[in-house]
Formats: C-alpha cells, structure tokens, sequence
C-alpha cells in the first residue's frame, strides 16, 4: 500500500492530479500547499454539487452578465473600493451611479445616498437614518426617545425584523390576510404613533411580486401630518422593483413622486443586473441622512465621508454596476424587462392552460416578471411535491413556500423569468412542469421520507 502511494505520489510529480486520492482539507490549514491546477481542479470537482445558477429559477439575484462585463470585473477585483484617496475614480462613478438612479427614482434636487453591499445593508442604514432623524425630532420637542417602532406588512424580506433586533427597535408587523398578500393604508394606521420611526413599504415582494400599495400608504401620512401632526417618514423597499418598475410601469407612483417617500433601497444584484455584491440606497434629500451616521476622514489632506456598515470591499460590483448603467441606458433596461415580462406571460398562459394551476394576482396586475401559482384545487398531492419532482425529473430549481402569518395556510410556487429564460426554454419549463404533474398523478405525492428532505425557503 505505501508502495502504491509512493508511486503514486511519483506519478503526481509528472502527472498533477495528487488531490483524487486524498479528501479535501477540511478542518486544518494543510501543512503542504499544492499547485495552482490541482487546487482549481479539487474546487470545481466539488461544485459540481452545487445547484446551477441557471436553473435557479428560485433566485432573484443575476446569473448572467455579457463577457465584456465580466471582463470589467475580473479586471478590477484588486481595487479596495473604501480606498478613495487612492482610487478616486471609482468613488467617483459611485456618485455617477447615485445620481443616476436618484433622477430614476425623480428626487427632487441634489441628493446623496450610498453603495452597499446589497439592499440589507441599504436597508438597515436607511433605516438607522429613520431612527436617527426621529430621535433628533423627540429631542428637539423635548419628548421621551426610549421606545421607537418601526411599521411593516408580513410581505417585508426577514431583514426588516433583522434591523429591529439588532437596532432595539419594536417591530410592528402587519399580518398578511388569507387573501391579500400586500398592505394598504387601512393596515398602517392602526399602528402609527408619535414613537414611530417609519414606515417601510415593498415594490414587488419576495412572495408574490406585488407592490403594497405605496400612493396610498404616502396619502395616509401626508392626512396624518395634517390631522395629528405625526411625521412619519415612509421607506420604499425596492429591492428588486427599484429596476423594473420605472421602465415597466413609469407612470406608476411610488418614488420620490410622492411626498412621505424619504428613501428608497434597490438590489443593484437583482434587476440591476449585476453580480452579487451590490446594493442603493438613496435619499430623498441630503438632509434625510441624519448627519450623526457619517464618519469623516481625513484622507491625504482632503475630507472624505463614509455611511457603511462594512468597510473595505470590492470597486468590481460598482463598476459593474456602471458598465450596465452605460451599456443599456434606459431603453436597455426597458427592453430587457419587457423581454423577461413577454416570457413571463408566455410561462403565465402555458401553467393557465396545464388546468391543474391557478395564477397568483391579475394579467394587469403590476409585479415583477415572475409567475407566482398554486394548484387549483386539492390533488393527491401539493406545491412541495411538486417543486421536488420537478427538480427530480429536469433538475429545475422552482421554490415552493407557505405565506407568512395569517395567510400561513397559503402555498405558493413562484418562477422567476429572467434573462437566461429564453423562449424555448420557458416552453420546456412549462412541458417539464406539467409532466411532473403527471408523474404525481400517476404515483401519488411524495413519501413522508422525501418530504422531510423539501426545501421550503422563497429563494434570495
Ligand atoms: C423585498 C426585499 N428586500 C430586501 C431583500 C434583501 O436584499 P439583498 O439580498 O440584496 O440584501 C430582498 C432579497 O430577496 C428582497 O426581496
């Protein structure tokens, strides 16, 4: 056997390929290092296990950017973007991209905002900046400042409730209903007061890609100023319809259009189109970022701002970022999201037809290009059993959830039609989609066993 081995590992001198017979490191940095080739070899041959990015149709997050963008990222991974003194043209076209989407989002002047790593940071600074801002208004009226809230729908992603934990704030969750899955204006009142710090509000939600009802919740705090004299600031969630709204629905209100919105966060990952990594957030108004959150610097004699949670990371995603922003300007964007919506309904009609499912909201209902469905009625099977044999026979990654609480009995499966969803292969979805149903008709749904092992996450 050590003879075996040595002439193994002679062979491996000449050969390469030492690391197919022994087990990846595993809880230990290795004594040895190995070479260059072996070592991206024993990495792809393991993430051959992961799911393939394209059929995870489950994901938000973009799975395919052009080469000559890829080429920009690989090219600039080596640049801290934190570093603004030594690379201040990256922090500049950070400001470009900022100021391009503030003018998307129609603010009304000059405005400031930050890059972040994707809109869970945006999100917990925006909303620090709410807690801040309201602070500084409780102490200026000499009111107590011990117990703020923060109002939200049961459609909000988890790091909503994230914030709250970690920033001592008191969730004010609004429950779903059995039959509606977004919040309107009849569900925030009940729960603002003078401790509340904002409200935050979703375009296109996780779970079915609808919008609350923003002009409506914006109307509610603007009548509440005027009658109660509460000045509850409203924040857009826009995590993923930040990118799809203004070129699908540009007439649709619900930036900076409206007066409450102060601030707004969008996934530059998700419908920006960029690789994971980055995320906007951008203010209404220079003064919506409470002043006390920026940290200033002195770099090489000049005053440099910093409004991160994180500190040094990559420029790529930044540049990236810019790269679509240039390459597809506005009528790109528009193009490429009425090509995933033109899908999107193709995918609609076909699961319409199948007969065994029922859409989730309206042809003319304002969403992201996703199909959110449901089995029309009680089979010897559900959604679950479904999204497994799917991914049993195709290998295709279609989530199948429960809705949060009180629409907790609702299940939901939900296919993202994105870029890498061409119209052949939505037809083949839908032919794959049917046929598992037709297995399940066949044998029924699955064994306890299998269910157990059911993933039953909505997918990032
Ligand atoms: C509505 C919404 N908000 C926030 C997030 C968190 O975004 P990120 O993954 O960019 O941090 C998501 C992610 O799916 C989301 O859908």
């Amino acid at each position: 056997m050590t003879d075996l081995a040595d002439h193994l590992d002679d062979l491996a001198l000449r050969y390469g390929n030492r690391f197919l017979l022994e087990p990846a490191p595993d809880d230990r940095l290795p004594e040895h290092g190995r070479t260059a080739t072996d070592t991206m070899r024993l990495l792809g041959e393991e993430l051959v296990l992961d799911g393939i990015p394209m059929r995870n149709l489950a994901t938000f997050v973009t799975t395919w950017m052009e080469p000559e963008a890829q080429r920009v990222i690989a090219e600039n991974l080596h640049r801290n973007f934190i570093d603004h003194a030594e690379y201040p043209q990256t922090a500049a076209i950070e400001q470009r991209c900022i100021r391009m989407l503030a003018d998307l989002f129609h603010a009304p002047g000059e405005t400031t905002g930050a890059r972040t790593q994707g809109s869970s940071e945006a999100i917990m600074l925006g909303a620090l900046s709410l807690k801040w801002k309201w602070r500084e208004r409780r102490e200026a009226a000499g009111k107590p400042f011990d117990r703020p809230n923060l109002v939200f729908g049961g459609d909000v992603h988890v790091v909503w409730e994230k914030f709250c934990r970690y920033f001592d704030v008191e969730p004010r969750i609004i429950p779903l209903q059995p039959d509606k899955y977004t919040i309107g204006p009849e569900d925030v009142e009940p729960h603002v007061d003078e401790n509340t710090i904002g409200v935050a509000a979703v375009l296109g939600t996780t779970f079915t890609g609808h919008a609350d009802d923003i002009t409506g919740i914006n109307d509610l705090l603007v009548r509440l100023q005027h009658e109660r004299g509460l000045d509850v600031p409203l924040h857009v969630d826009a995590a993923s319809g930040g990118f799809v709204w203004p070129f699908l629905y540009p007439h649709s209100e619900w930036d900076f259009r409206l007066e409450r919105v102060r601030s707004i966060n969008t996934s530059g990952h998700k419908y920006g189109l960029v690789y994971p990594g980055i995320g906007w957030l951008i203010f209404r108004e220079k003064s919506d970022l409470a002043e006390d959150l920026v940290f200033y610097e002195n770099y090489l004699g000049k005053r440099d701002a910093t409004f991160t949670l994180n500190f040094s990371t990559g420029s790529a995603m930044v540049l990236a970022q810019y790269y679509n922003f240039v390459r597809f300007g506005q009528g790109g964007y528009r193009y490429i999201m009425e090509t995933m919506q033109a899908n999107t309904r193709v995918l609609a009609k076909r699961l319409a037809e199948d007969g065994r499912f029922q859409l989730i909201g309206r042809e003319d209902d304002e969403q992201l290009p996703l199909v959110a469905f449901q089995l029309a009625e009680a089979r010897g099977y559900d959604e679950f059993d479904v999204a497994s044999q799917l991914a049993a026979e195709r290998g295709w990654m279609v989530p199948a959830y429960t809705l949060p609480p009180n629409a907790e009995h609702v299940t939901i499966m939900r296919a993202l039609v994105k870029l890498t969803l061409g119209r052949t292969l939505v037809d083949t979805l839908a032919d794959d989609i049917s046929d598992a149903c037709d297995t399940l008709d066949k044998k029924g749904g699955l064994h306890e066993i299998d269910r157990q092992r059911v993933k039953t996450g909505v997918g990032y």
